[in-house]
């Protein structure tokens, strides 16, 4: 059963997400998140470098593990998941950068790679996983039709996924073919999930989510068997719920 908070727009969904968040860091002594990009997540950082800006938050003890990155651009690239977390949260707060882990698909080995980041997760137990969705049911990057018992790996990316992410690169021939993923068992292996949805565009998204029909044509349909994932939406992404 998900458990399904609707508020009001944008910015009260990103207060919910970072109280959510800010409490799990502060009740373990070592909390450990997994981390996710897209627009979806970015109020909630700011919202959580506000806490720590205000002294009522500190990273200092969190370890964190993000869900994927492109292949074939570099870190430096302004649009790789590694840039997009420094600039939107680790540079902001005091976060111990030996404690980010941030997939790493730029070697030659992309099986080795996976294998590498896929052995560190199973290492840890992550208490908060935060995710966004894609348009099509994606989490991470596991595209319709991933198994739900995949693991760690490389991604070839839907047509409607590099077209949704279009809008942050100068044209369609520079957004990467492919990503590394953490998989939806990894995913499922967090102590708490909690999904963030936002905007008109993600309405039909929620209807399919929501619809209860667990399905590997929708990735996102899974979380419906996870013991304890709460899912935030705004009345925009919820307008077309009866
Ligand atoms: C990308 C990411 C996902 C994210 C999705 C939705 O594809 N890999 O983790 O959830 O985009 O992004 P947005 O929040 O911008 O809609």
């Amino acid at each position: 059963m998900l458990k399904v908070i609707v508020v009001k727009d944008y910015a009260e969904l990103s207060k919910k997400g970072a109280e959510i968040i800010a409490n799990t860091i502060k009740e373990n002594e070592k909390p450990i998140l997994g981390l996710a990009t897209g627009s979806s997540p970015i109020g909630t950082y700011q919202e959580l470098i506000k806490m720590h800006n205000e002294g009522s938050l500190s990273f200092k003890n969190v370890s964190s593990y993000n869900l994927d990155e492109y292949c074939g651009i570099s870190i430096e690239h302004p649009q790789s998941y590694y840039y997009f977390m420094h600039e939107q949260l680790f540079n902001h707060v005091d976060m111990d950068e030996a404690n980010v882990h941030i997939p790493s698909a730029s070697g030659q080995d992309l099986e080795a790679d996976c294998k590498k980041y896929n052995d560190a997760l199973h290492q840890v137990e992550i208490d908060l996983q935060l995710l966004g969705i894609g348009s099509n049911g994606h989490i991470g990057f596991n595209e319709p039709g991933t198994p739900f018992d995949q693991e760690t790996f490389v991604v070839k990316l839907a047509e409607g996924t590099r077209q949704d992410n279009k809008r942050f690169f100068n044209s369609i021939d520079e957004v990467p073919t492919h990503a590394m993923t953490m998989g939806i068992n990894n995913i499922m292996q967090a102590k708490k999930i909690l999904m963030l949805i936002s905007g008109s565009g993600k309405a039909d998204t929620v209807v399919r989510l929501l619809s209860g029909e667990i399905t590997t044509d929708f990735p996102a349909s899974i979380l419906h068997n996870h013991p304890d994932c709460t899912v935030i939406i705004d009345e925009a992404a919820y307008a077309k719920i009866k």
